[in-house]
């Protein structure tokens, strides 16, 4: 199925009491409390692996001049060092690097050899006792530093720039103008689950057991980089610990583990330390952003501006879109958004958590909060006023949008109308209370995807598909759909992910999985159901099933009885179509933060938080309501804590580069979080009428903090995280 034209009435929006919806536990629950669910890393393997253990560059840029590997292989339990030297040659490709190709250093920490063990600490001694020899190069390894090398990116997963109307004549005569610049730092992915890949050979054919969100990607990149038929690789990710985008790509440990294996002809265990994993794979870059807005005396935009830099390794295209959001979240008439990319001697910059909105939402809604202060209107209220009727640069409609209602109702829930216009107005003890919101928005994509379902004469449901779990909820969410529209309790569908030897499938990014995957299930089961239909001589379209029958007026049949002695199966795929050209797709929310700052040390409390979003149909209450608190959370980090600290002596991330120096929010530093989502269908975006959430509650939430700090004490902080140093130094005296 092609999505060319709005979805009319389903059986989803019929079935008003289904489980589609329903806060179901997880359906893997009880395999990950109780250690049933595998991790790549704990796969068991006949024979028993080896361990690799990866050593890294200890300089930002030049050669290896020597490397001696003598004292490393007479270590005890080292049966294998690859260096460069003895290394398989790789193609290089978009998806995966080679390792141990060069004896050039493009950057600190790369990869220069691998030491394979019986054990893994025999493997991390034996690395140690590798001694390479480097001539070193002078790199650049800064953002500010490289800005004079900034250049337009080519497009990626969105276009560079975009231009609409006159910015240039338009803002310097607009009777308010804001012209500000705001950073962001260098941040690190922070899943629970590090890198790891178990490679196992059969003959020609290689299997890893790898932590990956896009498998069927995946599998091509690996056999482009090892140059393979793609048919003779499989990768297996059955539960995935995490990854916001650190495991999209394949990263150096399923290579290196492949090409150990191949070399020594036995299964081969590579995990990446968290150390390791700082430089060895990707981060977000840090940003410069610069915003301008210039309004009429009412608030109303007249120009609107958005220049975002990004760094990344200099072979690498992928920039941070962080300017991509302010195409469509206002009106206005004069616009000019302009990504670029500077290019740096750094470990390689990727997609994390939201890529562009997450850091473009912190620069563009606290510009929007500065600009409400400055015209002295509500910042809801200069929101609403600009508020598009259309997708303002591309001139289409929107496929839904009711981001007012998100204001509205989470102003009346948050208890907004008791904000003091005022920063400094509300105070307890030594702390300072205030009160700020932000706008969230997060662009909707449809990928192809595909998915089986099977029925035996049991009348169990097996589905099967390459789509992946990493954390998110796949397993439920699908579950929860194959159940509704086949009708069979929740415990008589089995669903199989995590393995590209099932139908080729959207995988875990960019918000789109569960749309995507559950879209192809879609249309799998209303295939099946047209079988059922179509064998219980009933009409498809009035029949209904439930309790494992298909009813229709006074007939009821049930439907194993249907499938004859070996069962049926039938495929089902999604593909984005029309639709997505004629429409602008983003799910929306609005976010709402309530912190404390101390007056004398500017340390900031966060006391309360609320996000209100939609996303069209909700898939399951639970699930969803957590993927947006986690986004929140996500939020609060880029908003007071996360940061990687560069060595800018050689480009090391390096400092801080384990997760007790890198902070992130603990439950501590959470007291209350809540995430509601109002009720919304659409009918453009997919058969389901579902819209992305997983990177949604991210969007706008560390702005809305940061917002709160303003109007708690007037510190203005435009360079994130917001720590308290920042906030001391910014109080007004009066505070
Ligand atoms: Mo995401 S950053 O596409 O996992």
């Amino acid at each position: 199925m092609e999505m060319n034209s709005p979805i009319g009435t389903t059986p989803l929006d019929r079935a008003r009491d289904g489980i589609v919806g329903k806060p179901l536990d997880r359906v893997d629950g009880r395999l990950k409390v109780t250690g049933g669910a595998k991790y790549a890393y704990e796969v068991a393997q006949a024979p028993e692996a080896l361990y690799g253990y990866v050593v890294q560059a200890t300089i930002g840029k030049g050669r290896i001049t020597a490397i001696d590997k003598t004292a490393a292989e007479a270590a005890p339990g080292v049966v294998l060092v690859l260096t460069h030297e003895n290394a398989p040659e790789q193609a290089r490709n978009r998806r995966a690097h080679p390792v141990l190709n060069s004896p050039d250093i493009a950057y600190y920490g790369q990869p220069v050899a691998l030491v394979v063990a019986r054990s893994f600490e025999e493997a991390r001694a034996g690395a140690y006792l590798v001694r390479v020899s480097y001539e070193e190069a002078s790199g650049s390894y800064t953002l500010k530093g490289g800005l004079g090398q900034a250049r337009v990116p080519s497009a990626g997963y969105s276009s560079p720039e975009s231009a609409v109307g006159d910015f240039a004549g338009v803002f310097p005569k607009a009777p308010v103008k804001l012209d500000v610049t705001y950073t962001t730092p260098l941040e690190t992915h922070a899943m629970m689950e590090p890198h790891a890949t178990l490679a196992v050979w059969d003959g020609d054919s290689l299997t890893l057991h790898t932590s990956n969100q896009m498998l069927d990607q995946g599998r091509a990149a690996v056999a482009r980089t090892l140059r393979m038929p793609v048919g003779k690789v499989r990768l297996i990710s059955r539960f995935i610990g995490g990854g916001f985008g650190a495991k999209l790509s394949v990263q150096a440990d399923a290579i290196l583990a492949a090409i150990a294996a191949r070399h020594l002809h036995h299964p081969v265990k590579v995990a990446l330390t968290r150390e390791q994993i700082f430089n060895v794979t990707t981060h977000r870059s840090d940003t410069i952003q610069r915003l301008r807005l210039g309004t009429d005396e009412t608030g109303r935009i007249l120009a609107i501006g958005h220049d975002a830099y990004s760094g990344n390794l200099r072979t690498e295209s992928q920039f941070e879109a962080a300017a991509d959001q302010t195409r469509t979240l206002y009106a206005g008439a004069n616009r000019l958004t302009r990504n670029r990319l500077v290019p740096l001697d750094a470990p390689i910059a990727s997609a994390m958590r939201a890529p562009g909105e997450a850091v473009g939402l912190l620069a563009l809604e606290c510009a929007m909060d500065e600009l409400a202060y400055r015209l002295d209107i509500d910042p809801i209220e200069l929101r609403i006023r600009n508020e598009p009727a259309e997708d303002p640069e591309k001139h289409i409609p929107f496929s839904s949008r009711h981001l007012v209602e998100c204001y509205r109702a989470g102003a009346e829930r948050f208890g907004w109308n008791k904000r003091q216009p005022r920063p400094g107005q509300v105070r307890q003890d030594q702390w300072l209370i205030g009160i700020g919101m932000a706008a969230a928005t997060r662009g909707n994509v449809l990928v192809p995807s595909s998915a089986s379902v099977r029925m035996g004469p049991d009348g169990i449901a097996i589905v099967k598909m390459a789509m992946t779990d990493i954390g998110t909820g796949s397993y439920t969410i699908l579950t929860q759909i194959a159940s509704e529209l086949l009708g069979v309790p929740p415990d008589r569908v089995r669903m199989e992910l995590g393995d590209t030897a099932y139908p080729e499938a959207a995988g875990s990014g960019g918000s789109f999985g569960a749309a995507s995957s559950g879209s192809a299930l879609y249309v799998a089961c209303e295939r099946l159901r047209a079988v059922f239909a179509d064998r219980a001589g009933l009409d498809t379209d009035k029949a209904e099933f439930r309790d494992g029958m298909i009813v229709l007026g006074g007939k009821a049949v049930v439907l194993a009885s249907l499938v004859g002695a070996s069962g049926i199966e039938v495929r089902g795929e999604i593909r984005p179509g029309d639709m997505s050209r004629k429409y602008s797709q983003q799910s929306y929310g609005a976010q709402f933060a309530e912190v404390a700052v101390d007056g004398d040390t500017g340390e900031v409390r966060l006391r309360r938080m609320l996000g209100v979003f939609t996303a069209g149909r909700i898939l399951n209450e639970k699930t969803a309501r957590s993927q947006a608190i986690g986004g929140m959370v996500f939020g609060v980090g880029a908003a007071l804590e996360e940061a990687v600290v560069l060595d800018p002596r050689f480009g090391a991330y390096y400092v801080n580069h384990n997760l007790a120096d890198y902070l992130v929010p603990v439950h501590a530093d959470l007291p209350h979080v809540d995430a509601v989502f109002l009720p919304e269908l659409d009918d453009r975006t997919n058969p389901l009428k579902a819209k992305g959430v997983g990177e949604l509650g991210i969007c706008g939430a560390g702005a809305a903090v940061a917002n709160a700090i303003y109007n708690a004490c007037g510190a203005r902080i435009r360079d994130f995280p917001i720590t308290l140093d920042k906030v001391m130094s910014a109080l007004p005296a009066q505070a």
